[in-house]
């Protein structure tokens, strides 16, 4: 059993969730009575951009019914596809598209608690964003409304119009530079969650990606700059570090980095994934770790010591909407 428990942020704030967010039951499972796992899916999450994810949930549903209560589910879309081409498409009709198509994948059992879109769209003002997000709302497609790559200044603005519950952004000991702080800092200020994704750092910083030998045919990270072979190599010296540390206090590397993420703010909510129960329940556990002051500094060190080699995903080489 886990103890650490954490209230979400704007229109939510009167529930509890654990503090990690993890899938599905083991980690439920593990949590105190009355107290939500925090679940987190995409209309497009599986190896196809299709709804194989909302698909699996829908039959985790159907299994435990009873579970659909015990889980705060938030959900990413409002993406478009067309022609080979991924945007965002926030338009009403984007949107509304989405919400469709999430709730009716998800079956009726459980009610999409909190709607994202995935990234946001340019083309849309934030402040016709947010009135199309809240009309959806009052129609009762959804209770909460998130933001995912947001940056503060359009969270700040979103909030101003209707209370943001959560900001969806990338955290982790190796993906945390001026905009991550400027989230943070703009979230903690206004009450809103930071559902801090890869916290793992895709997995890289638990240790267990040495090489570019060490990720499975045809993962997507082989792509990613910081996956290259010559900045695995450079940013194993981050890892190995953090290690010492890890091993130092007897939790794992991945505890490290979770703890490390939940100490940045009140509202943290680390958002790790794991294809394993036992992975889950470890990474369950990071959120009961308390880091002391010697050992946050002794963690400042590392990433001041050992800059990051490579950008996050592909670089300047792919526009994929960071910090919208
Ligand atoms: N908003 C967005 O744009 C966005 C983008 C990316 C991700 N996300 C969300 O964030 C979640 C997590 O992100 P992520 O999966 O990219 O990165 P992550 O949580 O940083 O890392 C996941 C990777 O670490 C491995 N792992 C997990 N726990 C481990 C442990 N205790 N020891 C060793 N290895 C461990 C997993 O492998 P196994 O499966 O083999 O355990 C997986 O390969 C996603 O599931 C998704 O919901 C959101």
């Amino acid at each position: 059993m886990v103890s650490q428990s954490i209230k979400l942020g704007g229109t939510a704030a009167d529930i509890s969730v654990g503090r990690v967010a993890v899938a599905i039951k083991a980690g439920v499972d593990a949590l105190p009575a009355g107290t939500k796992m925090f679940l987190n899916s995409g209309e497009f999450y599986d190896s196809k951009w299709g709804t194989g994810n909302l698909q699996l949930l829908s039959r985790f549903y159907n299994k435990y019914p009873e579970y659909a209560d015990k889980t705060f589910l938030s959900v990413k879309g409002a993406m478009s596809f067309a022609g080979g081409k991924i945007a965002p498409d926030c338009s009403m009709e984007g949107l509304r598209r989405s919400v469709d198509n999430i709730q009716k994948e998800l079956g009726p059992i459980k009610k999409l608690d909190l709607f994202q879109p995935a990234r946001i769209d340019r083309n849309v003002p934030v402040e016709t964003l947010m009135n199309n997000l809240v009309a959806l709302l009052k129609e009762g497609n959804f209770s909460h409304i998130g933001l995912s790559e947001c940056n503060a200044n359009t969270l700040r603005k979103a909030h101003s119009i209707y209370p943001i519950t959560a900001a969806e952004i990338e955290v982790s000991p190796w993906a945390y530079e001026k905009e991550q702080k400027a989230v943070i800092s703009t979230a903690t200020e206004l009450n809103i969650s930071v559902v801090a994704y890869s916290p793992l750092g895709q997995g890289f910083l638990t240790g267990s990606i040495k090489s570019l030998a060490d990720l499975p045919e045809g993962d997507h990270r082989a792509g990613y700059e910081r996956f290259k072979e010559e900045n695995i190599k450079a940013n194993l010296a981050i890892v190995d570090s953090l290690k010492a540390i890890a091993e130092k206090k007897g939790i794992t590397p991945a505890q490290l980095a979770i703890a490390w993420v939940a100490s940045l703010g009140p509202t943290m909510i680390p958002l790790p994934g794991s294809s394993k129960a036992s992975r889950t329940l470890e990474n369950l556990q990071g959120g009961d770790v308390e880091l002391t002051a010697e050992e946050l500094k002794g963690i400042a060190d590392v990433l001041a010591a050992h800059p990051v080699a490579g950008e996050r995903y592909y670089g300047a080489a792919a526009d994929l909407y960071l910090w919208g």
